[in-house]
């Protein structure tokens, strides 16, 4: 690997879940940990590159000279700093589960249980990663990540494409001990240009690590 590629570059990486409130109590969310975005900001950091971490909500805590962090909740507040953020941005790396739709209605006191069946309208959230797509240069670098459960390759190349990413980070739902929910994770990098590399399942810090290289590699 170039050791001094990230040198400098500013990153945005957004990662962890998204909240998507409901009333003051209750929320829609997901399960992502956001270890493999907080994996990826300390790995880049550490390779002197300028990160700014915008982080759902995760147990998680990170400290480096080299990383802001941006503590949010829902799609809409990680939209805002990650469209923000990117302007003046070399690469972007979108590894955060985003909720795709949330709540129509905020109620503002807490949901009584008078209904039988409760219908909640969603609309649908932002794109952030295809947002980042559409307004990037040819400067700018931009990752996203695919987690599938069938047709894996076929819908992340597709998501790419539809993206405008430069590389996708696949992880299937179908590989033990891949996704969200675990500190390992099994992934492909699927490259605008065509190649794909596979890498056995590892553990997210060395996941990280092999998708920085990758990037080093095939993108200077
Ligand atoms: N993503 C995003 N903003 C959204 C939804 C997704 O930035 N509102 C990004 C994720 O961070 C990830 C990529 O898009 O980098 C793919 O997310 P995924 O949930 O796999 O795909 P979706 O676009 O939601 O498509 P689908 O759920 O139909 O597979």
């Amino acid at each position: 690997m170039q050791t001094d590629y990230f040198k400098s570059k500013k990153i945005v990486i957004s990662a962890g879940p998204t909240y998507e409130k409901l009333d003051p109590v209750r929320f829609i969310g997901n399960y992502s940990t956001g270890k493999m975005g907080y994996a990826l900001a300390s790995e880049l950091a550490n390779l002197g590159a300028e990160v700014h971490l915008v982080s759902g909500p995760t147990a998680l805590t990170i400290q480096h000279p080299n990383i802001t962090v941006y503590h949010v909740e829902s799609a809409l507040e990680m939209y805002e700093i990650c469209v923000r953020e990117f302007k003046d941005a070399h690469i972007a790396i979108m590894s955060a589960a985003v909720a795709d739709y949330r709540p129509q209605h905020y109620n503002d006191v807490k949901i009584k249980k008078n209904e039988e069946v409760l219908t909640i309208n969603l609309v649908k959230n932002p794109d952030i990663l295809a947002t980042l797509g559409q307004q990037k240069t040819s400067a700018q670098l931009l990752i996203g990540f695919a987690l599938e459960t069938h047709n894996e390759l076929e819908n992340a190349t597709n998501k790419l494409h539809r993206k405008n990413a430069d590389a996708i980070v696949l992880n299937s739902l179908n590989d033990a001990g891949a996704g969200f929910k675990h500190s390992t994770n099994k992934i492909s990098i699927i490259l605008k240009k065509g190649r794909i590399f596979e890498f056995p399942l590892k553990d997210k810090t060395a996941v990280a690590k092999d998708i920085v290289t990758c990037i080093s590699e095939n993108f200077n």
